[in-house]
């Protein structure tokens, strides 16, 4: 949530700044905004809306300035528009600053500083910020490091979550970062540094980072970031290079994100896949050094996410009960952190995360850690806040993922956590003849997705014919059911069509009242054990006048159904790899008929660093 840039070098910063945003407008697109030090002071430029309205302000071209910052913004305090657009100024104009997160205690210190006369132009918590650091500035007679100092007594003040770029009119050549619990890095170039809330949007530039742990304050300067804690001691960073290539963060051919990603899902799950398969030996983690007593002797597995991810740890739990036969709970991290969860030193909690920066999916494993209970992260981005707080951390290999709606994180976690659910099996000696079938096919998905994108024609008609619906319903039953949830919560999210999933067993109590003529009901079917089953539910809603959609990798009677897509089989395991792409595509091209921006869907960002 919000996105957040800073340039320092010997370039002209506002391009490079401009482009950062460009980069980071998923994370929110509600206004944007830019600081620049001049030479005559401090110049800053904002507007409401999108990166573009900034971009095209005729003002922005006379910015001549090498040291800047730059914000586009998903509100949280104050509605959006042209007052409340970061970068915000203290009073007397000295500091310009621009923020991610959220400050509780906002209320109390805007008191505070109101009554030292400050007075604020907008509802953001933000404001209060750079007139803090102007009070404690104001009150520093010590003039070494007086800037940096100012910012650190305002930071211990401020309750809540913070990425902060401030700069400064007194210190032209410098400007100083810090975070706490919300994402930022440091790229190093030649001369020159980078800030950005994330490293994609930076790789252009550089692929070298520097990663900064909670209230760590960095004083930039042109060829130089000088690291401090919080006692203002200071401290050495290494860089870690980021492999992840330029190219992999820009459309290229797609015309949108989404289905670039999409399309990337078979290089996605082969490299996440990697090496660690081999039909011979025993799966690698050289990230894990668990035990069969340590295995044996845990009392439940907990997979705890948001959104999309939760979905994954829903087809983890089957897998790891069904093979490894230890009780998995799955939960939505922003119920778990208030839930008290039954969890101890016994208890092994899984948390999985495309970003890694997920606010309460952060919270939720550091109350774990508490509980005494061993944590595993699941991302995509090394470096990220979650890999930094768990005890081990393992990675999908999918490369940025920019679109709002995820996909490839989506399908390259459900095969990674289908890797460790053979490790766990392997470490415990289940050695059987499901875990040997599950490699074999864990190989095959990337061509087998493949196959399964090539629906897509078909995917297209449909879409053609639901595009205007209001509701839509998504059954399934066992794994089928999980993919009916990501498949519905994907279609609202980028459509704007109300849809809900329901176990299509639980249809008779209650949720079949809605079925009525020409409602669009959508099911998977890969389960062969569940199929007939889940054929019975669906007679049912066709006898009520709903059009059907059939997602699946068995023998069905196609005159019974408006449309059956029919997609590879595999492992009911992995299925969800496979069903859910016809699905992923359906949401896509329901989005396109209506005209919508399909990366970037109202009231959305993509990275929730906030609660
Ligand atoms: C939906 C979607 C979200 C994310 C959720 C968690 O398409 O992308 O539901 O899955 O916000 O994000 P991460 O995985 O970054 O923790």
């Amino acid at each position: 949530m919000c996105g957040i840039v800073g340039y320092i070098g010997n370039k002209k910063a506002s391009p490079i700044l401009i482009n950062g945003l460009l980069k980071l407008e998923y994370r929110g697109y509600d206004s944007a905004g830019i600081s620049t030090i001049e030479k005559t002071g401090l110049s800053t430029m904002k507007d409401k809306g999108r990166v573009k309205n900034l971009y095209n302000l005729p003002e922005i071209d006379n910015l001549e300035g090498t040291i800047g910052i730059a914000h586009t913004r998903w509100a949280t305090h104050g509605k959006p528009s042209m007052e409340n657009a970061h970068p915000h100024m203290d009073n007397s104009k000295t500091f310009s600053v621009v923020h991610n997160g959220i400050i509780e205690n906002f209320n109390e210190l805007r008191k505070l500083l109101s009554d030292s006369g400050y007075t604020f132009y907008s509802q953001t918590d933000t404001e209060i910020i750079p007139n803090l650091i102007d009070y404690y500035y104001k009150k520093e007679n010590n003039n070494d490091l007086k800037f940096l100092r100012a910012v650190k007594n305002a930071c211990n003040s401020l309750k809540g979550s913070f990425a902060l770029e401030i700069i400064c009119k007194d210190y032209p050549d410098n400007m100083i970062v810090v975070r706490k619990d919300s994402p930022l890095v440091i790229g190093k170039g030649n001369g020159e540094n980078y800030i950005s809330s994330d490293i994609p949007a930076m790789l252009s530039y550089t692929k070298d980072f520097y990663l900064l742990n909670d209230l760590e304050y960095v004083v930039l300067s042109r060829d130089n970031a000088k690291f401090y804690n919080n006692d203002l001691k200071t401290i050495e960073k290494e860089t870690k290079s980021i492999d992840w290539d330029a190219n992999s963060s820009e459309k290229g051919d797609f015309e949108d994100y989404m289905l670039k990603e999409i399309y990337e899902q078979p290089k996605a799950i082969r490299e996440t896949i990697g090496s660690r398969i081999n039909k011979n030996s025993k799966c690698e983690f050289e990230e894990l050094n668990f035990t069969k007593e340590y295995l044996q002797g845990l009392n439940k597995i907990y997979f705890v996410a948001c959104g999309t991810a939760m979905h994954v740890g829903l087809a983890g739990k089957d897998m790891i009960e069904k093979l490894c036969k230890i009780p998995t709970e799955v939960d939505i991290a922003s119920e778990f952190r208030y839930r008290d969860p039954l969890i101890d030193n016994k208890t092994l909690c899984i948390f999985i995360s495309q970003s890694g920066e997920t606010a309460d999916t952060l919270a939720a494993l550091k109350l774990s850690k508490q509980c005494g209970a061993k944590t595993l992260a699941i991302t995509n981005v090394i470096g990220s806040s979650i890999t930094r707080e768990a005890d081990y951390s393992i990675y999908t290999h999918a490369g940025p993922e920019i679109a709002v709606a995820s996909t490839k994180a989506y399908t390259s976690q459900v095969v990674l956590v289908a890797m460790l659910t053979i490790y766990f099996a392997e470490t415990l000696e289940l050695s059987t003849q499901k875990i040997a079938t599950l490699k074999e096919e864990i190989l095959l998905l990337p061509k087998k997705i493949e196959k399964a994108l090539k629906t897509s024609s078909e995917i297209k008609t449909f879409a053609k014919r639901i595009y205007q619906e209001k509701d839509i319903f998504f059954l399934g039953r066992g794994i089928d059911e999980t993919v009916a949830k990501e498949a519905s919560l994907k279609l609202k999210e980028i459509s704007y069509i109300h849809s809900d999933s329901y176990p299509a067993g639980e249809l008779k109590h209650g949720p079949i009242a809605l079925i009525e003529n020409d409602v669009t009901v959508i099911s998977i079917m890969t389960d062969p054990k569940l199929v007939k089953k889940t054929i019975s539910n669906i007679q049912e809603v066709i006898s009520r006048g709903a059009k059907t959609l059939i997602i699946t990798n068995q023998d069905v009677d196609t005159d019974m159904f408006d449309m059956v897509i029919c997609i590879p089989e595999t492992s009911t395991f992995i299925s969800p790899i496979l069903s859910i792409i016809p699905l992923q595509l359906l949401a896509y091209f329901t989005s396109k008929e209506k005209g919508l921006d399909v990366d970037k869907p109202r009231n959305l960002a993509k990275s929730v660093t906030v609660e």
